[in-house]
C-alpha cells in the first residue's frame, strides 16, 4: 500500500519524506488554507511540495462547474509533472475527469462517500478514488465497510482505477485499510508520526544499549 501525507505544510513533508517510505501527498483547499501567510501563493507552495517528494501531489480545483474545473486543472498541472488534479464528486467533476483524462491530465476524485460513487469515478476514469473514511465515521455511519465496498467495486470489474483510503483518523485506519488492500492510504502528520511508535520498540531498545554500554569495555567497544 502507497502511503500519502495529507497536508500542504512543507516541513511535516520534509521530516517524513527523510524516513524514505513516503509515496505522495494529498492536499486541499482546507490544507493550503492553513498554511497561507501571505509570503507565497499556493502555486509556489505547490511547486515546493512537488520538487520534495517524488510521488503524486494531489492539488484540488475550487470551481463547481465542469468548464471551470478543467480551466484550473490545465493551470495546476503546469505547476509540476507530479500533479494529480482532484475533482469533487459531482455530475460535473465526473465530466471534468473525462475530459481531463482524454487530455492525459492525472486525476484524484476527492470527496467520495459512497460504492455508487466510486463506481462512476472508476467508469470516468479516475486514477485515484478518495473515499473519505473519517467523515463516514464523525457521521455515525462505519468509513471502513465503505472503504470495502468501493474496493469490492473497482476490483470486480478490474477498473485501473487505486483507491486512496482518505480522512484517516488513527492509526488502526490505516492497519485496516492495508489488511482490506487498498491501494493508497492517505494520513494527516499526526497519524503518520504515531505508525512507528510501540513501547515495547522503546523499551527494548534501551535494554539493549543498556546491555552494550555495561559490557562495552569487556566487548572491546
Ligand atoms: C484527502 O485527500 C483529503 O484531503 C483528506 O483526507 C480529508 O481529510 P479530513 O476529513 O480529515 O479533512
Amino acid at each position: 500500500m502507497k502511503l500519502f501525507l495529507d497536508t500542504a505544510n512543507f516541513k511535516e513533508i520534509e521530516e517524513i519524506n527523510a524516513w524514505g517510505v513516503l509515496d505522495g501527498v494529498t492536499t486541499n483547499p482546507t490544507l493550503l488554507a492553513k498554511e497561507a501567510d501571505g509570503k507565497k501563493d499556493y502555486k509556489q507552495m505547490l511547486k515546493e511540495i512537488c520538487a520534495e517528494v517524488e510521488g503524486a501531489v494531489s492539488a484540488e480545483v475550487v470551481s463547481t462547474e465542469t468548464a471551470g474545473m478543467l480551466a484550473e486543472a490545465r493551470e495546476l498541472v503546469q505547476i509540476a509533472d507530479n500533479i494529480y488534479v482532484k475533482f469533487p464528486c459531482i455530475p460535473a467533476g465526473l465530466a471534468a475527469t473525462k475530459a481531463a483524462r482524454s487530455e492525459g491530465i492525472r486525476v484524484n476524485m476527492t470527496l467520495v462517500f459512497s460504492p455508487a460513487q466510486a463506481l462512476l469515478a472508476a467508469k470516468a476514469g479516475a486514477n485515484f478514488i478518495s473515499p473519505f473514511l473519517g467523515r463516514i465515521d464523525d457521521s455515525a455511519s462505519g468509513g471502513m465497510e465503505i472503504l470495502s465496498q468501493c474496493i469490492e467495486v473497482v476490483k470486480n470489474y478490474a477498473f485501473s482505477s487505486e483507491i486512496l483510503a482518505s480522512s484517516l483518523r488513527h492509526p488502526m485506519h490505516i492497519v485496516e485499510a492495508a489488511r482490506m488492500g487498498s491501494d493508497i492510504a492517505t494520513m494527516p502528520y499526526e497519524v503518520f508520526t504515531k505508525l512507528p511508535k510501540h513501547p515495547l520498540t522503546d523499551i527494548g531498545l534501551k535494554r539493549f544499549i543498556d546491555d552494550w554500554n555495561q559490557a562495552k569495555e569487556a566487548l572491546g567497544a
